[in-house]
């Protein structure tokens, strides 16, 4: 797997498995099963997801060396304040059943309480139970609030980014200030996946439409983070690395830009 180099100096891969809605136990542990054996390494989770637990019993029984995993975890809104953030890690971590995380995010610039808690990452990252710390639902105006009060800049931001969301002055923002977009949502959650322009482009490199979604968020040079439970899927969207959008591709992919969300919008938020 590919991996891009992120300014805290470890490496991403360039691949995540998304794991937001894999609330069943059973179903989430066979999903990393076998995202582990097609490949994957890099898992994306969150406390408010309910599968930290899992994820930690998953990795734990596949025995893959801990440090061949990249994991992230997501601090949830209601732990952000100070008195809750540190308790609420530690109890990542014992889900997680390692004792530190490959990237750590707050994962939503809640008003009020966002700058203390990242003050808090900061020393999580500095006791080294975090590698590379960040953010997630972030817009430019939020970063640049970040970027004027830190000691340690974010190393990611992770954001709904697809074909359909394009985003280009966050992407452009990011890239000026070396933090690596993570693309949630890179399928749109399965919107438009019918779209002649994914068809008429997987028709040419002989990809699905989803792959060429997620080939999109490559090459910007963004990490898509795929969601899936079932196995065809699991092993195609990482199936990703024999082909290559040219400047051409990538301008016909352009025009699909709607701002179009499926999760949530962080642009009002003060
Ligand atoms: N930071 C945040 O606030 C935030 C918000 C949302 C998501 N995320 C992260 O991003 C990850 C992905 O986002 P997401 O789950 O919203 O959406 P997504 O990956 O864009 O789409 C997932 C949906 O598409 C289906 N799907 C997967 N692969 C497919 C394929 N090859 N062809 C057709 N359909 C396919 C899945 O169904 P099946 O599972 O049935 O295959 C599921 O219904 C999440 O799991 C999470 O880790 C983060």
């Amino acid at each position: 797997m590919q991996t891009m180099k992120l300014n805290s100096g470890n490496d991403l891969p360039v691949v995540g498995f998304g794991l937001w809605q894999v609330k069943n136990e059973q179903e989430c542990k066979e999903a990393v099963r076998l995202a582990l054996e097609t490949g994957y390494r890099h898992f994306d989770t969150a406390q408010i997801y309910g599968n930290e637990a899992y994820l930690g019993e998953a990795l734990k029984v596949a025995g893959t060396p801990r440090e061949e995993l990249f994991i992230t975890t997501k601090i949830w809104n209601e732990n952000q304040p100070s008195a809750r953030l540190s308790a609420s890690f530690d109890q990542s971590l014992k889900n997680l059943q390692t004792d530190y995380v490959d990237l750590l995010l707050l994962h939503f610039p809640v008003t009020g309480t966002r700058q203390q808690a990242w003050h808090e990452l900061e020393k999580i990252a500095k006791a080294g139970r975090a590698k590379a710390i960040g953010v997630s639902n972030y817009t430019v105006r939020h970063l640049e609030e970040l970027l004027a009060d830190c000691e340690i800049k974010p190393a990611v931001n992770q954001v709904e980014l697809h074909v359909y969301l394009q985003q280009p002055e966050l992407v452009e923002f990011c890239k000026q200030h070396d933090i690596v977009i993570e693309a949630y949502s890179p399928l749109a959650h399965g919107y438009g996946l019918d779209n002649p322009v994914l068809a008429e482009l997987g028709q040419k490199y002989g990809k699905s439409p989803a792959q060429i979604m997620l080939r999109w968020c490559i090459d910007l040079g963004t990490v898509p983070l795929p969601k899936s439970v079932h196995e065809d899927r699991i092993k195609s969207n990482i199936d990703l690395f024999d082909f290559q959008l040219t400047d051409e591709d990538m301008a016909s992919l352009a025009k699909l830009d709607k701002n179009h969300r499926t999760c949530w919008d962080p642009t009002e938020v003060a």
